[in-house]
């Protein structure tokens, strides 16, 4: 299978590309192409006639969006607007990741792949309008929504946290927003399997289990031997420009209905601390 990644040089880039290793992916960072440049999206796409087509680009800084909505767009919407036409244009299939943050939080369940989109920040609007626009496109294409994405491949929470608890007795952390925090091994070998199976459609992809900022920090320090103190506190203490949902955890019901489970979240944290150290 021809594949054509593009996103190739971010978190989750980088664990695609290391995971992916029986098919033929070329990989593609913003220094290849830019996708809001739809000519050279359409010349590469065009070159590489892939069979599937990995959007997994984006402009990621959900604080930074708020104040530069015009890149947020620009990038998240009509760049993927971009790929989907080039997609369309040479008959790829396309597979674009999208976020948890397109929901606004509210509910106390799982979200559902056919749960209403209602945003609130500029980040989770550009992903939702994305994702219609997409699927207006091209109605076969497959739409991933994950969360809370963790690796060694770039910057992350876990990280983060580690190299504060390494200088610090505590450490003040959210403990008013719920989710799913995601390996991006895990998460690359499941789309993998999601492209091999030929999947279209909405799609939650996230390890299993879910948890505060909070308690996330605690299992990571916990587990790397450490004896920072973590304190809980409220989103509103550590106010931040973009509105994060309160509960975004994602039903993995889409992803079964593909014989696909990934492991507990817990189990990712230990198999990502072991990465790290080596
Ligand atoms: N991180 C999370 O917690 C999270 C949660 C939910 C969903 N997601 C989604 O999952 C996907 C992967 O996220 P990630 O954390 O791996 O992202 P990331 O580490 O921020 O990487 C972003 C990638 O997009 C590329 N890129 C940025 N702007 C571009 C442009 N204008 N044209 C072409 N490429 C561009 C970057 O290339 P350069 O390196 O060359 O700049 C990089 O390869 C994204 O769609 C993201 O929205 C992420």
């Amino acid at each position: 299978m021809r594949v054509t990644l593009f996103g190739a040089s971010g978190l989750l880039g980088k664990a695609l590309t290391r995971e992916w290793q029986t098919d033929s992916v070329v990989g593609l960072s913003s220094r290849d192409v830019d996708i809001r440049d739809q000519k050279r999206v359409q010349t590469l796409v065009e070159e590489q006639h892939p069979e599937w087509i990995v959007l997994a680009a984006a402009y990621t800084n959900v604080d930074g969006c708020e104040s530069n909505p015009e890149l947020a767009f620009g990038v998240n919407r009509d760049g993927a607007v971009n790929v989907a036409k080039a997609a369309r244009m040479v008959g790829s299939r396309l597979l674009f990741l999208s976020s948890d943050y397109v929901f606004d939080g509210k509910k106390t369940s799982s979200y559902e792949i056919g749960d209403a989109r209602n945003p609130q920040s500029v980040y989770g609007r550009s992903k939702a309008e994305a994702e219609l626009k997409l699927l207006e496109l091209l109605p076969n294409c497959c739409i991933v929504r994950t969360s809370w994405l963790f690796g060694t491949g770039g910057k992350c929470f876990p990280d983060t946290i580690l190299k504060l608890a390494a200088s610090r007795a505590t450490l003040d952390v959210v403990n008013d927003q719920r989710g799913s925090p995601t390996y991006v091994v895990d998460l690359a070998r499941a789309i993998i399997q999601l492209c091999r199976k030929e999947s279209a459609g909405i799609v939650h992809a996230t390890n299993t289990g879910d948890c505060t900022w909070f308690e996330f920090a605690q299992e990571i320090v916990r587990n790397a031997g450490l004896k920072t103190e973590i304190r809980p506190v409220s989103s509103e203490k550590m106010a931040r420009p973009a509105p994060r949902p309160a509960y975004s955890v994602l039903s993995p019901e889409s992803m079964q209905a593909f014989g696909i489970t990934m492991p507990a979240w817990q189990d990712a944290l230990r198999r990502y601390l072991e990465e790290r150290a080596r």
